[in-house]
């Protein structure tokens, strides 16, 4: 028994050292094959749709993998109602077992099968055999290759959690340095430059920002160029939309929720503020959040404490908020409808992204950032515009800004195919822009007159054809005086 109780402890500090999977299975194996005193025997791991992957093997013929697998079958599906393992210590008595071709061919005297089980799901199989009447498995070799092979599954649920995590953290390291960093920004014009160099500095601190700015500026990557800049650049960037969701729903994305606390929700829920600790949490729309819940926003923040919905107990989470709007948030304030006291909450400091028509010079830059992005994307050999292509674009006035900007330029490439100049750019039909911002307004007050004619007055979808979202576009619309005539 002590001999027993040791090589345990060995084995459990062998696996738990290990947190490659493949290299896992194998000292896994190696131990179980060791500690029972066997020479044969296979590991099986069971794939999301059920099937069974023999990961690990020692000298075991084809024919036995293939009767090992259906032993496995048969024990995982008994395993739910009675936890069971299969032994067979004297197979010549077993006349189902007689029957297996590999059980004649090979010899085999005595088989041990036991389940991995991890949190009461069975996770595989470990799969041993005996040819020597030297080794016949007992009672005893049963009890501790069940407890070994507990051991071993939280070892693997581990090391598929660490592998998945670090995907994951690999996954963004990358996606971050290609696309989320200020260089990423492409600029021009000296107020997005000074808007880099504001960003560049408040990235270090803890203050909150605002980001506000017309729908389509920008505002959602220098939100993200912000956190990577950020020593919290290791932690996650969450971002959620306070306009999209209904107010209860917002609740427990944003805190979580108890088990039970709605219909229908099985579990407890980490909500985004428990998921960003040491990371960033970015709160898009916020002027849209509906005032019970920016009164439980302002809590969390005043108190740096959060309480799931239908709990009681309070968590502590370390996060960084950065929010974003493209309403007139003193404006909302004045109207009541915004808290003033959470605005100085979250405006540590803003930043101000001015819309792409009073900063031409990005217009260009950008048109051939995009046109390059897109071609290398769909695998077409880079194209460029021709001069008048060029022109065109920089006489519109992009009410979607820099998405719109996007758009149109995917459209041109597309419509290009094969040429390797785009000469036709397809812009809204709108009138070429002058400096007087009362023709500019009316420009843009017919533009998205067409549009909606266009589309029979269906707001979302004009919306969606101008690049904005719907609040901007009935914003726009309130004070451009557009209505259906
Ligand atoms: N200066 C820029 N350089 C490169 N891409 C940009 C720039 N500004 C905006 N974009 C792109 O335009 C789109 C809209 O930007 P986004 O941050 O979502 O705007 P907002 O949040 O203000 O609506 C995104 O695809 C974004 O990557
Ligand atoms: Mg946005």
């Amino acid at each position: 028994m002590e001999k027993t109780f040791h090589s345990i402890i060995e084995i459990s500090k062998a696996i738990n050292s290990v947190l490659d999977i493949d290299q896992l299975l194998e000292t896994i194996m190696d131990a179980a094959i060791q500690s029972v005193g066997v020479e044969r025997g296979i590991l099986f791991l069971k794939l999301p749709d059920g099937t069974l992957q023999p990961r690990a093997a020692r000298n075991v013929e084809k024919e036995t993998v293939v009767n090992a697998e259906e032993i496995s079958r048969s024990i995982i599906a008994e395993v739910a109602s009675s936890g069971h393992y299969f032994l067979s210590s004297n197979i010549q008595d077993d006349p189902n077992i007689m029957q297996r071709p590999s059980v004649r061919e090979f010899k085999i005297l005595s088989v041990l099968c036991v389940p991995l089980v991890n949190k009461d799901s069975t996770i595989g199989t470990i799969y041993l055999d005996s040819r020597k009447a030297t080794k016949v498995f007992t009672e005893r070799d049963v009890e501790f290759l069940q407890t070994f092979a507990n051991l071993a599954a939280i070892a693997i649920s581990n090391a598929h959690v660490f592998e998945a995590a670090k995907n994951e953290a690999r996954y963004w390291k990358g996606e971050a340095s290609q696309r989320h960093g200020l260089e990423n920004i492409i600029h021009c014009s000296e107020a997005i430059g000074m808007l880099c160099q504001r960003t560049r500095s408040v990235a270090h601190t803890m203050l909150s920002v605002l980001i506000t700015g017309e729908s389509g500026t920008g505002k959602e990557l220098f939100a993200r160029a912000i956190h990577y800049h950020s020593p919290r650049h290791d932690g996650r960037f969450m971002p959620i939309n306070c306009s999209a969701l209904p107010e209860y729903i917002l609740e427990s994305e944003l805190f979580g929720a108890k088990k039970g606390a709605y219909t229908g929700s099985i579990a407890d829920t980490k909500g985004l503020f428990e998921e960003a600790n040491g990371g960033t949490i970015f709160l898009d729309e916020i002027a849209d959040m509906q005032p019970t819940l920016q009164a439980k926003l302002l809590r969390v923040l005043q108190e740096g404490e959060i309480r799931r919905v239908g709990d009681t107990h309070y968590r502590y989470t370390d996060v960084r908020v950065i929010s974003a709007t493209n309403k007139n948030i003193l404006e909302e304030i004045r109207d009541g409808r915004f808290r003033e006291d959470l605005y100085y909450r979250l405006c540590g400091m803003e930043l101000y992204i001015p819309p792409l028509r009073e900063r031409r010079d990005d217009v260009v830059p950008l048109a051939h950032y995009f046109v390059q992005r897109f071609c290398d994307e769909n695998n077409l050999t880079r194209k460029s515009f021709t001069p008048a292509a060029l022109t065109a674009l920089q006489g519109y006035s992009f009410p979607g800004n820099v998405r719109e900007l996007q758009n149109i330029v995917r459209k041109a490439v597309l419509l290009s195919n094969t040429q390797d100049r785009i000469e036709e750019i397809e812009l809204p039909k709108i009138l070429p822009l002058r400096d007087d911002p009362e023709d500019f307004s009316e420009a843009t007050k017919q533009h998205i007159v067409k549009v909606l004619e266009k589309v029979e007055w269906n707001q979302t979808r004009a919306a969606e054809l101008l690049g904005l979202n719907r609040t901007t576009l009935q914003a726009k619309m309130k004070k451009l005086n557009i209505s259906r005539m």
